[in-house]
């Protein structure tokens, strides 16, 4: 586990004392080793990521939990880049997927929908795209300055997303992928999305697959949400439209995601930031990173698991016990508590 920054170090204890109440009932055992990676560090010893640290995280563990990096000391961000991107692109975490799924009704901003009707699962590319990091400026800090960014695109990243996506829906009984790319204007970059979304779908008959331009995408996601089973876009615009999906599943506090190099270590986070606003308050939500958890479980194959933080997570919700920002007044660890006991009960239920 790496709690990072601000609240990552309130809710990620508490997905953690929930996954230890669930695997104790099942007896499977799970073995935890937190890392002190952060801003605390970071000020302290100029450490971000620690020389080493991706071969260790490769070779000794299956899997990464993650909290989240920001802090107002370190206004360039440089540590949540060293760490958390460099995480992604070293262990070619090519894959994040953002499940957007409604699981109660009074969350959704959108009128008449229900829990049906939000449920949807969106898979960007992790590893490329506008986030390489490729460009320079020139004549800095004149009135002539001209910046640059490159939008990175290979022929092997976007067929391996675009694979994935088909893959994801087979696997989980899906029928419908929509590509989305800007290839009206990218007509580079996103040429080649079209071209490789074209040779691909011809594998997979079994799924109904479209295209829809991202600006049409963010208007008929808000219209109708039960078009759409899988999404597959690129770093960028998967960025933004999951944030949107997070917004029409209850907000940021919910919102779970996981970064995953299929069959390798991958690491699970919430979406939400290190939100130094409520941080030390303790009334940040710990329900996105009890989601993330279960993405995680699920990884290793523990469905059982993976299904009773789900569960409990749900009932939550049903009986309002939450945090603030979900309408409640509980604490973080008051919902921590709770979704243990919670998740223990739903195996007693089951057997
Ligand atoms: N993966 C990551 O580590 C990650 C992701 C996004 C932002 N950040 C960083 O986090 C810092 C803060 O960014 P931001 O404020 O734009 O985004 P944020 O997600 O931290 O917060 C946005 C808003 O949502 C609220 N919020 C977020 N998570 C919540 C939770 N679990 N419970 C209750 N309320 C919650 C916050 O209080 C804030 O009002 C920045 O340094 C940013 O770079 C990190």
């Amino acid at each position: 586990m790496i709690p990072g920054d601000g609240i990552g170090r309130e809710v990620t204890p508490q997905a953690v004392k929930v996954i230890q109440a669930a695997t104790a009932t099942t007896k499977r055992p799970i073995e935890f080793v937190e890392f002190d990676w952060g801003a605390d560090k970071y000020l302290r010893e100029g450490i971000s990521l620690p020389a080493g640290a991706v071969e260790m995280l490769r070779d000794e563990f299956d899997a990464v939990l993650f909290g989240a990096l920001g802090d107002p000391r370190v206004p360039s961000n440089q540590h949540a880049a060293d760490i958390l991107l460099g995480l992604r692109f070293k262990l070619d975490l090519y894959v994040n997927a953002r499940p957007v799924e409604l699981l109660h009704d009074r969350l959704t901003p959108l009128r008449d929908r229900t829990e049906k009707d939000i449920r949807l699962m969106v898979i960007r590319e992790n590893t490329e795209g506008l986030y390489v990091g490729v460009g320079g400026f020139f004549k800095k800090d004149t009135a002539d300055e001209i910046a640059v960014q490159e939008d990175v695109n290979s022929r092997k990243g976007v067929e391996r997303i675009i694979r994935y996506a088909f893959e994801y829906a087979r696997q989980n009984g899906l029928k419908r992928v929509c590509m989305s790319d800007k290839s009206n204007a990218m007509t580079f970059a996103h040429d080649l999305w079209q071209r490789v979304f074209k040779t691909v779908r011809q594998e997979y008959a079994d799924i109904d697959s479209r295209h829809l331009y991202i600006d049409t995408l963010a208007m008929e996601i808000v219209r109708d949400p039960r078009q759409f089973d899988v999404i597959v876009t690129c770093n960028l615009f998967g960025d933004i439209i999951s944030d949107l999906g997070a917004q029409l599943a209850g907000g940021l506090g919910l919102a779970p995601s996981a970064n995953i190099h299929p069959g390798e270590t991958s690491l699970f986070e919430p979406v939400h930031g290190s939100a130094p606003n409520i941080a030390g308050k303790g009334i940040a939500n710990p329900l996105g990173s009890v989601l993330a958890s279960a993405m995680m479980l699920e990884y290793l194959g523990w469905k059982p698991e993976a299904g009773a933080l789900r569960n409990a997570v749900r009932a939550a919700l049903r009986q309002n016990y939450v945090t603030p920002d979900l309408g409640g007044d509980k604490h973080t660890v008051e919902v921590g508590d709770w979704l243990a006991k919670e998740a223990v009960t739903n195996f007693v239920a089951q057997t």
